[in-house]
């Protein structure tokens, strides 16, 4: 078994990026026999698994991805974990896998950030503690069938914004080459298939210097579905636009700002929409967990060379919306909502 990684406990908080670094503590859960096991605490980064585990071959596995941050009081508090669990659930319900209880869920979330406390980063950085949820189907398989034995993780790590300077304009290509997502497939739910199906044409756009890429609708190629790990949204004049469609995550950050959204004065439309829109509107964006809400200020249409270009500034409700957002995050206004978990 591979050494672990030493443990960096005095990280630049303020370049972090999105990408993993080890903490102190993670949480496991196993599914034998009917019924989960008792959370067991881990310090390992590693576990054992068989060679012909269901996750391994059939592609038998789901995650979340949820953000604790440490408020301007100094408490940190978890965002909306409840939604994660309900997603999770769904998640395992369509790949047919025991599904973690919401308390499960959620405690050991909590647990897990209470047991990493250095990992929580400082108030003023940006960054924030990532916590990743994993469920995998651990048992042996050589037929395609659903498992009857899993494996639920709770692991964490340390992230800073995004895009670095939090609210920083990128652009996008939509590509018709390749699509993420079936419309009575798995678009819906969290699979890491879904981002294995996205991988060739998120290469591609970075080959082209671009961050992202806009998945259209499998089946006439006019609608708009939404970036390969973030939900698109659109504003135009005081509406809140996003697609609603049966192939794409609902977003619990895009949930939260259509609720947030009439308290900035915006009206909010959640129905196709249609490339033929893109022309139209004056903010275009992307908002997710790890994307908080990224503006797009330029999208490149690769197979027709079309180029659209939403200014180089961020637009006025994308900021208010960010700031609005990360205010509750932050602890430093009142959460009318409730979204906020205290974990202390
Ligand atoms: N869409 C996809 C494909 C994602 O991977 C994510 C990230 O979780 C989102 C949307 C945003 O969802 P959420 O706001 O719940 O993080
Ligand atoms: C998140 O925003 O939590 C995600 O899951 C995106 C991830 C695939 C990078």
């Amino acid at each position: 078994m591979k050494e672990m990684a030493e443990i960096e406990k005095n990280l630049e908080w303020e370049s972090l990026g999105f990408n993993y670094y080890r903490t102190e503590w993670n949480a496991r859960f196993y599914y034998r026999d009917g019924a989960w096991s008792e959370m067991e605490l881990s310090d390992s980064e590693y576990f054992p698994m068989h060679i012909s585990a269901a996750c391994l071959h059939y592609g038998l596995e789901i995650f979340e991805g949820l953000k604790a941050f440490r408020g301007i009081d100094g408490r940190i508090r978890m965002f909306r974990p409840e939604e994660n669990a309900a997603r999770m659930q769904s998640s395992a319900a369509k790949l047919c896998l025991p599904a973690p209880t919401t308390e499960m869920f959620v405690n050991a979330c909590a647990e897990i950030v209470r047991r990493n406390p250095d990992f929580v980063p400082p108030y003023g950085t940006g960054a924030s503690l990532y916590l990743r949820p994993l469920l995998i189907g651990t048992n042996p398989v050589l037929g395609v069938k659903p498992a009857t034995e899993a494996t639920f993780i709770v692991f964490a790590s340390p992230v800073g914004a995004y895009f670095r300077e939090g609210l920083r304009p990128i652009s996008a290509v939509i590509d018709r080459d390749q699509d993420r997502a079936a419309p009575r497939g798995t678009g819906d739910v969290k699979v890491g298939g879904n981002y294995a199906s996205s991988i060739l044409s998120g290469s591609r756009a970075h080959g082209l210097g671009h961050s992202n890429v806009l998945y259209l609708d499998t089946h006439e190629r006019k609608y708009i579905e939404e970036f390969g790990a973030a939900n698109f949204f659109a504003v135009r004049g005081n509406t809140y636009i996003t697609p609603k469609s049966n192939s794409i995550l609902p977003s619990i950050t895009n949930k939260s700002l259509r609720e947030l959204a009439p308290t900035l004065g915006l009206e909010v439309e959640e129905r196709p929409v249609s490339i033929e829109e893109l022309e139209s509107f004056d903010e275009v964006g992307a908002c997710g967990t790890a994307a908080v809400i990224s503006p797009v200020t330029k999208l490149i249409d690769i197979q027709t060379g079309r180029i659209y270009s939403y200014g180089d500034h961020i637009g006025r409700y994308s900021q208010k919306m960010f700031d609005a957002l990360q205010d509750i995050q932050y602890g430093r206004v009142e959460d009318k909502f409730g979204w906020m978990v205290d974990v202390e």
